[in-house]
């Protein structure tokens, strides 16, 4: 079986010691820095953009997983390939071209990912799963950290994996929003690859434990 990944999302880190905590992510039984750009208009909340990337980008030394939550993502797709951007996430319910956006993702040399919301069906991506490198189902509302898991996730991320089958592709499930040591390995035994945690690694008392401990439920 493949290893199971963990992707602290920075959303959660301390903004005014970011070097401080990539530094720790970095140290850490992590496999990749999850990104969180928001728009304030695909979502209710702006976070960061281009200028702390860079920042980010030199100091991190792992894969950097961006998940954009803003409308119309093609106009930065080069500008986040510039940037040292691995895995650019789109999300569904922004993109009114979604085949040619993944396909520029991947012409800017990136892997392309997916995000759905909790309200849509995975089905909706049976069309492009073969084109995917990553599907991330969201298990909350995309916008801020600190909510709670929606339950709902867990059956579909069965009908994900059922598809991802059936068409015998490699793309990845991650999770993102509300992962937790009670539904890791829950996640996990449904299907998922990547589990994205925010909260519960920053505001717990030794980070770099709880990375660790979650990377060991999650492959035991
Ligand atoms: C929410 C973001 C998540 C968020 C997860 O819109 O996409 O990546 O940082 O935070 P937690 O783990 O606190 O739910
Ligand atoms: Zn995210």
């Amino acid at each position: 079986m493949n290893k199971k990944l963990i992707a602290p999302s920075l959303l959660a880190a301390d903004f005014a010691n970011l070097q401080r905590d990539i530094e720790m992510v970095n140290k850490s039984d992590a496999d990749w820095f999850h990104i969180d750009v928001m728009d304030g208009m695909f979502v209710p909340n702006i976070s960061f953009g281009m200028p702390v990337i860079k920042a980010i980008s030199k100091y991190a030394k792992k894969t950097l997983d961006t998940h954009l939550m803003i409308n119309d993502p093609d106009r930065y797709i080069e500008d986040f390939a510039a940037l040292g951007v691995d895995i650019l996430t789109v999300h569904f319910e922004a993109c009114t071209h979604l085949h040619r956006t993944i396909r520029a993702i991947k012409a800017a040399g990136m892997k392309a990912g997916v995000a759905l919301n909790p309200h849509t069906n995975v089905r909706v991506l049976e069309d492009v799963i073969n084109d995917l490198d990553l599907v991330l189902i969201m298990s909350v509302n995309p916008g801020f950290g600190g909510q709670s898991f929606i339950e709902r996730t867990y059956n579909k991320i069965q009908q994900l994996k059922e598809i991802i089958t059936t068409n015998n592709a490699s793309t990845l499930i991650e999770i993102d929003g509300g992962v937790n040591a009670e539904n890791a390995k829950k996640l996990i035994d449904a299907g998922a690859d990547v589990l994205v945690a925010g909260s519960f690694i920053f505001n717990s008392n030794n980070q770099k434990q709880t990375i660790s401990d979650l990377k060991n439920t999650i492959n035991s």
